[in-house]
């Protein structure tokens, strides 16, 4: 009976949409640019707000890398064998504000229909809790550590390939969420389905490498990003690099001086904020931008919005003694590289000692490559760096108690066991749960809510290692616990 109805409601829909495409081709481009590309802009509870603006306000993604807004509001609901776990969305670990529509890092826009992509703050954006029951707190400019992003475009990919993505599931989930005209609706189901299917089923070759067994998966709070470069925007063929970092954060940007040989990305690989923040909002765009102009103009404003923030101070109690004595450790012991002429700028590898998988993801020649596909776009920017990769940026510490897991690659849960040797830090633990740890000075990462929520680290994983960066190892337990004191002041 259910299948009868169907059959018959869709030979109708077939005429209709003839019917439409005759009045389509008589009305001319006017009306299909109305329906397909005309922009509006976004309200202003969005865009008169500087955090609002950075949290859910378009880049410009959603015209070549916007996913149509009613597809991706039921792609959970068809789809949520293929989700991390329960909860749609939510169980990729985005943040999600109460009372919002979407999540922190995703706007949604109208380029002839209302569509959603992605903006710098779902991967900077940081959440965490002080107790179990209190609220979580958010902070734009933050690293995202509970982002299961790997999973993310997974799902995705995965729905595309799926035979249930199809005209009728969708129009029938659709439909129960929504009220569309007659005309919308065809236009879903035989133009934005077909087409959304189409694109996402694109970049399966491009995410290869996000499905081969060899491979780790990233895990919360990780991204590969210098190998999204390279296999989106330069459209390298796979290799066998695999080097997923934290995400970092971008708070007080403006301490970066790239005329004092300051380096950008995890392993100095970029000259300079502005060309990062060029590169990073190309790899979102998905495609050349609309206009330069324009394009440039909301780099600039991301650039002074980070510039402008400063890290958020440490929500516990310090012991103020305890932490003057620790400045004297760090001065002994830290300042030499993390305040002081060398802060910013590459280290050695040999000097650092740490995972060098990171560093096999990017090369000279991609830096050639990459600027190149960026100068042929008309963008004039320092751009990534024509060397080859050495070591890692030793970052200036401010906000450091917000950036756990430490190193990179996220492969030391907190301070206190950064300053431990290779051997003592922890084999394994669960990366991703929001509740911090004032005890250790990073999150929690064991017990059964990091175990259901986390994900697994291992650092005997690809990319994984927990090794090098050594200093500080041998200090007195007093000296350690002053100094960890005093980094949560930074
Ligand atoms: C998909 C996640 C993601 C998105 C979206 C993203 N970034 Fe990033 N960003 C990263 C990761 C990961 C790194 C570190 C890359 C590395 O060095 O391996 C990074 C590095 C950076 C850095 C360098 C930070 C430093 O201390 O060296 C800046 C600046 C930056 N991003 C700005 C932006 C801006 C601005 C946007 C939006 C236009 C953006 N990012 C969008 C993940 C993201
Ligand atoms: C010889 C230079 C050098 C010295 C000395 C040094 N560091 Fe580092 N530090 C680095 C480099 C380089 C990195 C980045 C390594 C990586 O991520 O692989 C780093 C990373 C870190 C990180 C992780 C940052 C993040 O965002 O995850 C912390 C925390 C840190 N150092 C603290 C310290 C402390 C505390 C001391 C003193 C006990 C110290 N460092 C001494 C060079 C140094």
């Amino acid at each position: 009976m259910h299948h009868v109805v169907r059959t018959a409601c869709r030979g109708r829909s077939l005429l209709t949409a003839l019917l439409v495409l005759l009045v389509l081709g008589a009305a001319g481009g006017t009306f299909a640019w109305y329906k397909f590309f005309r922009e509006e802009p976004q309200p202003e509870w969005i865009t008169g707000d500087p955090d609002m603006r950075f949290k859910y306000g378009s880049i410009g993604a959603e015209r070549d890398a916007g996913i149509p807004y009613w597809i991706f509001y039921v792609l959970p609901r068809i789809f949520p064998d293929k989700l991390p776990g329960p909860g749609g969305y939510a169980s990729f670990g985005v943040v999600w504000e109460e009372g919002q529509e979407l999540p922190v890092g995703f706007s949604k826009k109208v380029v002839g229909f209302p569509r959603v992509a992605n903006n710098c703050a779902a991967c900077h954006t940081a959440s965490y809790r002080e107790r179990t029951d209190s609220n979580p707190v958010f902070v734009p400019t933050g690293p995202s550590h509970t982002l299961n992003l790997w999973a993310f475009f997974r799902f995705l990919v995965d729905c595309a390939k799926d035979p249930r993505f199809n005209a009728d599931n969708l129009m029938a989930e659709i439909r129960l969420v929504t009220d569309m005209s007659v005309l919308d609706r065809l236009i879903y189901r035989f133009l934005i389905i077909p087409i959304t299917k189409k694109t996402l089923l694109e970049r399966e070759t491009q995410f290869a490498w996000l499905y081969r067994e060899d491979f780790p998966p990233w895990g919360r709070g990780r991204d590969d990003a210098m190998n999204l470069t390279k296999y989106f925007m330069i459209r390298w063929p796979m290799d066998d690099s695999f080097g997923p970092t934290d995400m970092p954060s971008l708070w007080n940007l403006g301490k970066y001086k790239p005329e004092d040989g300051m380096r950008m990305n995890f392993a100095g690989d970029s000259h300079d904020p502005y060309s990062v923040i060029i590169d990073s909002a190309l790899g979102l765009l998905g495609a050349p931008p609309k206009d330069n102009a324009e394009f440039l103009a909301e780099v600039r404003w991301l650039q002074s919005y980070v510039s402008a923030k400063r890290a958020p101070a440490y929500p516990f109690a310090i012991d103020e003694t305890e932490a003057a004595r620790g400045k004297n450790v760090f001065d002994a012991t830290c300042a030499s590289c993390h305040a002081s002429a060398r802060t910013g700028t590459v280290i050695p590898i040999a000097e650092v000692g740490t995972d060098t998988n990171r560093l096999d993801t990017w090369n000279e020649k991609a830096a050639r490559e990459a600027n190149a596909v960026v100068r042929d776009m008309g963008i004039d920017r320092p751009g990534l760096v024509e060397a080859p990769l050495t070591g890692y940026v030793a970052a200036f510490l401010d906000g450091i108690w917000l950036r756990a897991p430490y190193l990179h690659n996220g492969s030391v849960p907190t301070l206190h066991d950064l300053l431990e040797p290779t051997a003592s830090r922890p084999a394994t633990f669960w990366r991703g749960y929001d509740l911090y740890d004032p005890e250790r000075v990073g999150f929690v990462t064991r017990g059964a809510e990091a175990e259901r929520i986390g994900s697994r680290h291992e650092v005997a994983a690809k990319g994984g290692g927990n090794a090098g960066h050594t200093f500080g190892t041998d200090l007195s337990a007093p000296d350690k616990r002053a100094l960890i004191e005093y980094l949560k002041t930074l």
